[in-house]
Order: structure tokens, then sequence, then C-alpha cells
């Protein structure tokens, strides 16, 4: 008897429950109910979420949530919040919740509350940002700080720099922020060549201080500085670095003190509330962070407390998995219809993908059903321009989520409401189409019938919110951490590790001597590599240094 959820009774109840919705179109959905729109939609922490839109009846989520109980949902959240080490492979709690835990209440780990040294850590960042912000912390030659650089890669610069750049209206107007994070050359070197080394901080962030590219990207920025300001006493004025590893940071040249801790039961993805935030507190203060965490929280709290049918983290999972395993969609959308959520795809693929990209469950066992769906996106409007005629026309079905700023951060003539118009009418034209009927009234001639009409019928969810705030921000990027913990939990697999991202990089670590060495290769990989290794050799240029 196998232990996956695809061979419970519910399960099936979802199968046979989807030949029945398929052949309806949400055009009768809406004609058959005219209370659809109220029925599904929900307001919880400053968010409301119109889910009505969805290829679903009350019917689909009872099942649905039937499907969370089978798996044991429930359960599962009390574990999240109380600090059990629910990441079994690496043997790990996942307390992200814990770093905006602003009720203060005791988390054990281990039997030890770790509040106090959460609540030291973010004294601590607020000490610096604040010093940094005012002017009192200077440079080596005595000049205060103009640009602040975080260099980190995955879960060390996504978070942070989406959160930064989201969160541009409340940036110090003195202070600039660059983010490095890929290891190409060009990305640091086109970054230094704007910055006066006299005013830059460069925060070096890595939970394991053994990233390759982060690594590589501060000994650069390092030799910059040196170089530079003639003297290695500069760097304890230029460097600051985030870990949990302070041996390796000590063992990178870096005063201890200048360390921001945090610790293993924080995933990479999961950072941005740590001192993996510091970037952001520098740029938009300590009190405008704790609003971020405060956001969070109370998301947290939504999600541990409120029953299924009216919990956002679990609608929304719940209605993912819908189509992932039941309508065959490979893809899900993320579309803001808020130019400040620029990152916000990008920083959704890592936590989504990295999370729930997986292929066996916690007990090792092969699941026999599509686990995490490919998540892109892009800011609305632009996607319109670009990739929506996919959305509209093409043979994917592709859940799409509009996230819309009722309040843009510049309130210029027009331009708002142009933004909220086009976001409603693009959920309403992907979701009734337009019939060869309504078409052929609409055409001089027949002759590009088929080309004009719309199929209708693509799913989405409408979330709503006032303006993008550090707390509203706080809230959105909680619920996405949540639904992958929803759907984590339904899949049977573990959100928490990244086993995934080992092969490559043990393969890089054979691969690079090889590429560095003039003598013939005595690695072999495949045939392909090989001839590739050899081709690259062979045209390699010089090393440049910064001038
Ligand atoms: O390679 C993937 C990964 O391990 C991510 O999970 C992580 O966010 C990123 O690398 C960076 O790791 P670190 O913070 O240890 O440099």
């Amino acid at each position: 008897m196998s232990n996956l959820i695809s061979h419970s009774a519910i399960w099936a109840a979802l199968k046979t429950h989807q030949a029945y919705i398929a052949p309806i179109h949400l055009r009768e959905l809406f004609a058959l109910d005219s209370q659809r729109f109220e029925r599904f939609s929900v307001k919880a922490c400053g968010l409301f979420l119109d889910y009505s839109k969805n290829r679903l009846t009350a019917d689909t989520l009872d099942l649905l949530q039937q499907l969370a109980v089978e798996a044991r949902l429930q359960d599962w959240i009390v574990r999240l919040f109380q600090g059990d080490k629910v990441n079994n492979t690496e043997q790990r709690a996942a307390l992200h919740i814990a770093l905006r835990n602003r009720s203060n209440r005791p988390i054990l780990v281990d039997g030890k509350d770790v509040m106090p040294d959460v609540n030291a850590v973010l004294d601590k960042m607020r000490q610096f940002s604040d010093s940094v912000r005012d002017g009192e912390w200077r440079g080596y030659t005595g000049k205060k700080i103009q640009s602040v650089v975080n260099i980190g890669i995955g879960g060390s610069d996504l978070g942070p720099a989406m959160v930064t750049r989201a969160l541009k209206a409340y940036h110090h107007p003195r202070l600039r922020s660059y983010f490095v994070s890929n290891v190409d050359g060009t990305h640091i070197g086109e970054i230094l060549d704007e910055l006066d080394p006299e005013t830059t901080l460069f925060i070096i962030a890595s939970k394991t201080f053994t990233t390759q590219e982060t690594l590589l990207n501060a000994q650069s920025a390092r030799q910059w500085l040196t170089d530079k300001l003639g003297n290695d006493k500069a760097i304890a004025k230029h460097f600051v670095a985030v870990s949990t590893a302070k041996d390796k940071v000590i063992e990178f040249g870096m005063d201890p003190a200048n360390m921001f801790e945090f610790w293993d039961w924080v995933g990479g993805r999961y950072s941005l509330w740590s001192a993996i935030g510091l970037p952001i507190v520098v740029m938009i203060g300590m009190d405008n962070f704790e609003k971020l965490l405060d956001g969070a929280h109370q998301l947290d709290q939504h999600f541990e407390t409120a029953p299924f049918k009216k919990n956002l983290p679990v609608l929304l999972g719940l209605i993912g998995l819908w189509y992932s395993n039941f309508f065959g969609a490979n893809s899900q959308a993320v579309l803001p219809y808020d130019y400040s959520l620029s990152l916000f795809p990008a920083h959704l693929q890592q936590l989504i993908m990295e999370s729930l990209g997986k292929r066996v469950t916690r007990d090792g066992d092969r699941v026999d059903y599509s686990t995490c769906p490919i998540i892109w996106g892009a800011p609305g409007n632009n996607g319109q321009h670009a990739f929506y005629q996919l959305l509209h026309q093409g043979t994917h079905c592709v859940p799409a989520d509009f996230l819309i700023a009722i309040e843009s951060q510049y309130q210029l003539a027009g331009h708002q409401d142009a933004v909220l118009s086009n976001a409603l009418a693009q959920t309403h034209a992907l979701m009734m189409g337009r019939t060869p009927e309504e078409t052929k009234q609409a055409l001089v001639s027949n002759e590009s019938l088929p080309h004009r009409v719309f199929p209708g019928n693509q799913p989405t969810n409408t979330l709503v919110y006032q303006k993008l705030t550090p707390q509203i921000l706080g809230t959105l990027i909680a619920l996405y951490e949540h639904k992958v913990f929803v759907q984590g939990i339904c899949w049977g697999i573990n959100p928490f590790d990244q086993w995934g991202v080992e092969l490559g990089k043990q393969v890089a670590s054979t691969l690079l001597p090889a590429l560095q060495s003039n003598e013939a290769d005595n690695v072999e990989h495949d045939l392909s590599t090989d001839g590739l290794l050899k081709y690259l050799k062979a045209h390699r240029y010089s090393v440049t240094r910064f001038s």
C-alpha cells in the first residue's frame, strides 16, 4: 500500500470531480451563481483576494480542503511554528517565523529559546544601520558612506534585492544601493566602475561563506578597495559580513566584530528577515524594516489560526495544486501591476522552485504526480506587450496571480487609472475570452475569424492591496512562503532542503582546475563536455584586472 497522497481516496475523488468541472467554462460558473464574487473572495491582513475567476466550485474547495486534512496540514503548521525539525533531510527547524516573531513568545530549538539571539542581532542591525545612515560610520578616509554594495547570491541576494527595489520610496536620500551576485566579472566590474572607494560599504552576505560566486566577488571587491585606498586597514571600515559561519568570515580576513550572525535554522530563500536583510535596513532604516517584519508576523498569525476556508496561504496553495495535479498546468505566472515589485517574480522563482522542485517525498519515495510548476512573470503592462499573447490564445493552461496596488508610489495624472483598468481588463478577458459569435460581430469579414477568437477560461487570482508599504510587502512575501509550505505538505515533500543544487557545484569544482591547467586533461566527463572544454581552453583570453 503506497503512502503517496495520489493513492488516497480523496485524490481519486478530486480526479472524478475534475472530469465534471473540466467541460464547464468560467463564464458558466459566473452565470450560475450571482454571488460568486462574494463567495470566492476573502480579506485578511490588508490583502483582498478574489479567487472567483478559478475553475472551481464550493465542492472543489471542500475536496481540496479534505486533501489538506489527509496530508495532516494542521499538524504540520503546529510543528513548523513550534520549531520542530521539519527539514528532515538536514535535521533542522525552519524558523523564519521566529525572525519576525513580534510577539516575542519563546520559540525553542533543541530546548533553547532562540528569541534573545534574534533580538540581539536586530539590535546590532539597528545600531549599525543608524550609524551608517546618520553619517557617524565613516570610511577609512573619514568620508560618509554613500554606496552600499551587497555581495551575495541566491537567497543572500534575491530577497534583499527585491525588497530594496520595492521600497525605493523609503530609501535614505544620501545612499545608493547595489547588488552584485553574478560571478561574471562584468557584474561587479560595471558596478565598481561607478563607485568611489572612499564612500563605499560592502556587505558580504553568505550563509555558508563557502559560495564560490560570492567569495570571488568579495575578493575582487577587497582587492579593488585596498588597491585604491592603499592600505589593508581600510577593510575594517568598508566591509561587513552576514553569515552563520564565523570561522570562515575570520579566515576570509574580516573582523568578527563586523559580522552579523544568523543560524542554520534559517533557509537561504527564507533569510531576508534575518541579518541577510542588512542591505535593506541600511537603505530604509530599522523602523521600516520592523514594519516589514510586522507585516510578515501578521500573516504568520493568520496562517496559524484562520480556518482553511478563509486562510490565504491555504487557499492559494490548494488552488495552485488543483491546476498542477488535475489540469496538467505545468507553469504559473506572477504578474504584479505594481512596478515596485519588478523583482518579485525572480524572488518567487527561487522561493518556490528551490523549495518544491523535487521528485521524492520526505521519506525518499518517488512521487507519481507533478510537484512544482515553473514560476515566471514580469510586471503587468510590460508583459501584456510581450507574452500575454500566449496566455490569451496559446495552448497552455497558465494559472496567474495578478497583484494590484490601488495606489502607486508616484501620483502622476492618469497613470494609476491606466494601470488599474489594464489589470482588470486582462483578468476579465482571460476569463471570458471571445466566442466565434461575438468575434463575428466585431469583424467586417470572416476571413481571420479563428485568429480573433479567444477561448478564455484561463484561471486567475487577483490580490489587491492599498499601497506597497513595508508592512504590506512583508505580508505578501510571507503569504507566498506559507503557500509553498502548504503545497510541500500536500505533496509530501520537504520544502526546506535543496540537494538539487549540489551536483552542478561538484562538477564545477573538477572543471575549474581542468580549465585553468595548461596540461592535457586527465579528468573525463562526457564527449561533449570534454570537447567544449578543449575548445574553450584553445580560445581563452588572458585575465584583466580592474584599472
Ligand atoms: O546554490 C543554492 C544556494 O545554496 C541557495 O539555497 C542559497 O540561497 C545560495 O546558494 C547562497 O548560499 P550562501 O548564502 O551560503 O552563499
